[in-house]
């Protein structure tokens, strides 16, 4: 696989949370090479199997992103907006959009506006048109947009948008080419929803009734300018396995067992708590009677602003590590 040129498509696919269908299609298409059967559900989510007689291991890595959704289209044709999951307006503003139909614009406040008191409801997205109806031409109530900003590398490290979470959508990618031969019956889920409350992991994970699940994520990188340690991981020092967040505490012979792997094999690994956020690792966890949860997580500066930030290598280490507990023997 062409990494690169992979993760270009995955982060140009367009799909906040809830409008997937068009993510969930290029997914699918570089899915199918490495497994032997996907299906989706009635959520969206897409599972991607490749079957075993041995214990079940779920992987969830969403495939939904953050956006904006159109909540009122005033009389000069500024749309007004709601935030689909965890947007904060200042770091937003003025940040060029999409609506899945193509059209642009870019996100804009009332000048004047004090950017300390700035909240999503005090955003517009100014689409380019000059009054209401030719506003409605192009956009409706009810559409999302999404971050129109590009990909690029910066020495060993990606600036992009949406690397939360289309990069362990390809980490995921990755260990599926990798994989060898395994007795575990492996499902690579690609959620749908998390970004608004981890929905589509719970009904994938009832469904599946997993023996394992691992969530793959970015996960706060400790080492922004004056990070102030609610993170513990760090950008460049490898794949990030969870200790807990605030959806989960993992066992720990879970995590002993995904950092012996990686010593095992030479990847980097280090221990990531984070006091902030949570991932499908989650709704995984407490699905019907319980399930064994953990995490492999990407160290990402910046997460949620239009350029997020991690480390190539962190990349290579998560799939490496997926990949080994993919393929390593587990008791049912
Ligand atoms: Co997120
Ligand atoms: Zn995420």
């Amino acid at each position: 696989m062409d990494l690169m040129n992979d993760l270009n498509r995955l982060v140009g696919a367009f799909g906040p949370s809830g409008c997937e269908t068009e993510i969930s299609r290029v997914i699918k298409e570089l899915a199918k090479p490495y497994v032997d059967e996907i299906s989706r559900d009635t959520l969206g989510n897409l599972i991607c199997r490749k079957k075993g007689s041995g214990p079940k291991v779920m992987f969830s890595a969403h495939m939904d992103s953050i956006g904006l959704v159109v909540t009122h289209i005033d009389k000069e044709g500024f749309a007004h907006v709601g935030a689909l999951g965890g947007v904060s307006a200042k770091e937003v503003l003025y940040t060029p959009v999409r609506f899945q139909n193509g059209t642009r614009g870019l996100i804009c406040a009332e000048s004047g506006t004090d950017l300390e008191k700035l909240k999503v409801s005090g955003l517009l997205i100014d689409i380019g048109a000059s009054s209401m109806e030719e506003a409605h031409k192009l956009i409706q109530i009810g559409d999302a947009a999404v971050y129109d900003t590009p990909t690029r590398m910066a020495a060993g490290r990606v600036i992009s948008p949406y690397l939360d979470d289309r990069i362990a959508c390809l980490v995921l990618l990755m260990a599926m080419e990798q994989l060898g031969k395994t007795e575990n019956d492996v499902y690579f889920v690609f959620s749908t929803q998390e970004e608004v409350g981890t929905r589509g992991a719970k009904t994938a994970a009832w469904a599946i009734d997993p023996d394992y699940g691992i969530a793959v994520d970015v996960t706060g990188s400790d080492d922004e300018p004056g990070s102030k340690h609610q993170a513990s991981a760090l950008c460049g020092k490898g794949a990030a396995v969870k200790v807990m967040d605030r959806s989960v505490i993992c066992p720990p012979a879970l995590v002993e067992k995904l950092m012996g792997l990686a010593a095992e094999k030479g990847i980097p690994a280090q221990r990531d708590v984070l006091q902030f956020g949570g991932t499908d690792a989650g709704p995984m966890q407490s699905t019907r009677s319980g399930v064994y949860a953990g995490g492999i997580s990407i160290p990402c500066r910046y997460t949620h602003t239009p350029t997020e930030m991690v480390d190539l290598g962190d990349v290579k280490a998560c799939a490496g590590l997926a990949a080994a507990f993919a393929a390593c023997k587990l008791e049912k």
